[in-house]
């Protein structure tokens, strides 16, 4: 396409941007782009949605059972997913918020101190974490959602001073990074769990208890396919009135305030859309095959996005071959940023059945298909682990298509839904695991260790896109 031709394409793209915009927000909203400019604009959607989210996380807060112990808490990186974080947290009941560290201290610090104030908590505002551990003797546990390059630092000085820690995925941009912090882990005997959240997810755990461990449903699976799928999205900004100064930008790494913003896209900050998406759903292969891979193919690349604002490829299709204990694996995974058509989900496939799944609650949120020639699956919807099949009206089809069914056709499987629905924020289950394990009552569903097996799996990825060939795993490589 030539360059103008482009252009023109991006910014009309951008117009339908930001992500989470709907249809209806998009037609009402483009006749204010004018008045707001398109950065204006989009702005004031994304303070429009953090609005909304306060608004649905305002539910009342369960009040806590007497014997429940309190757990003193505190916020690094107060940014879109701190605000994520924060707003499941005010949910769990025996919370008391401290402290939020953020860098932002115009903008995003400001934001939540104020917010957790109108719940009743006195959280103070630090800008620097080192202050905040220096003077806030009294925390229990520290939920860490700074960009990727700040994980390590962040993790290991809250282990060394005696606090439990949530850090978010990925759990760091490099491997040295992430392997100290599972030796931090370990020295200090503190808790680390790793922010993924699906491995906390009731119906995550039912495919992989139920569906997959107790009833084999799927039978031996030989594929696995993936993606996330996002559409174009304007690059995040942030008003003048805002603006970081420079010497401070500078102080925590970032050359400027696009960089601060948009870090992601960033080498030596971020991984990219593969490490930022993928890692969520690669984790889950990872989970359900019980096994780590032996192989890494992948091509990826810029092919759409302004190499001067992104560093990182926008488009990556990957191949990882697994030995599993019940025999080899080809799963595929792909992710870009350029069309956000069927969106996000993993789909395992076995000589008996496929489980498509996602953490959309909207969208692929578990379905199973029983091959034709698997055997009945009767009791396990009588056990109420899937719902009654819905059959798939091969005579009605015949009889719309004015083709003659071929009989070396395959004939549909039956559909067969997940009964498990998560009504709570996505990732409130496993921060309500985190600090059940704080309070000694629970195991953490993702420690280190496994936080470390799925960051090797998948920042492998970039590096076998520069290497242009295959690259191989030991199981050595996954160990600490
Ligand atoms: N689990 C999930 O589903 C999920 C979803 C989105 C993001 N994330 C992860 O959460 C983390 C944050 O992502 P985000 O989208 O909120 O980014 P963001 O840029 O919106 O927020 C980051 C925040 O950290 C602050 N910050 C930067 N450096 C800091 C420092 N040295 N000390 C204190 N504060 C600092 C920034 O001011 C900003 O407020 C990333 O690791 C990302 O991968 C996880």
């Amino acid at each position: 396409m030539a360059g103008d031709e482009k252009d023109k394409d991006k910014a009309r793209s951008a117009a339908e941007g930001p992500r989470r915009m709907d249809r209806r927000d998009l037609l009402l909203g483009l006749s204010t782009v004018p008045a707001l400019g398109l950065f204006g604009y989009a702005w004031q959607k994304q303070r429009q949605y953090e609005r909304a989210a306060r608004e649905a996380a305002a539910a009342p807060q369960q009040a806590a059972a007497a014997d429940v112990q309190t757990v003193n808490v505190a916020l690094i990186g107060a940014g879109a997913q701190g605000q994520v974080l924060t707003d499941a947290m005010l949910r769990i009941p025996g919370l008391r918020f401290r402290a939020v560290c953020d860098v932002w201290t115009e903008y995003n610090q400001r934001r939540v101190v104020n917010m957790l104030s109108r719940f009743k908590h006195e959280a103070n505002g630090y800008e620097d974490y080192r202050e905040m551990l220096d003077k806030e003797k009294e925390l229990d546990a520290v939920v860490i959602a700074t960009p990727d390059f700040w994980h390590a630092r962040h993790a290991i000085d809250c282990l060394k001073a005696g606090k439990h820690v949530y850090c978010e995925k990925e759990m760091s941009n490099t491997l040295d990074g992430a392997r100290s912090m599972v030796a931090a882990a370990r020295d200090t005997g503190k808790l680390l769990q790793i922010g993924h959240q699906r491995r906390s997810n009731p119906r995550y755990l039912h495919c992989y208890e139920k569906l997959l461990g107790e009833a084999k449903l799927l039978g031996r699976i030989v594929t696995v396919n993936g993606q996330w799928n996002r559409a174009v999205a304007a690059d995040l900004g942030a008003p003048d009135r805002y603006v970081i100064p420079e010497a401070r930008l500078k102080q925590y790494g970032f050359k400027d305030m696009h960089q601060f913003r948009n870090w992601r896209w960033y080498k030596g900050l971020g991984g990219g859309p593969i490490v930022d998406l993928g890692s969520h759903q690669i984790d889950i292969y990872n989970w359900f095959l019980g096994s780590n891979p032996t192989r890494v193919m992948a091509s990826g690349g810029l092919l759409y996005h302004d190499p001067k604002t992104h560093e990182w490829y926008d488009t990556v299709m990957a191949v990882y071959d697994y030995d599993t204990p019940a025999g080899p694996v080809k799963a595929y995974y792909q992710t870009q940023t350029t069309n956000g058509s069927q969106g996000y989900f993993e789909n395992f496939m076995g000589d008996q059945g496929t489980l498509l799944i996602s953490e959309s609650e909207l969208n692929y949120a578990g379905r199973v298909y029983r091959d034709p020639n698997a055997p009945a699956w009767d009791q396990w919807v009588q056990k109420g682990y899937l719902t009654a099949p819905k059959i798939q009206e091969v005579q009605e089809k015949a009889e719309e298509s004015s083709a003659i069914l071929d009989v070396r056709e395959s004939a549909s499987p039956d559909e067969h839904k997940v009964p498990v629905v998560l009504r709570d924020p996505y990732h409130q289950p496993h921060l309500q695991n985190f600090f059940n394990a704080v309070r000694g009552k629970a195991k953490l569903n993702c420690p280190a260790e496994i936080g470390y097996e799925s960051a090797v799996t998948v920042i492998k990825v970039n590096e076998a896109i520069d290497a242009g060939v295959p690259l191989s795993f030991k199981p050595e490589d996954f160990k600490v």
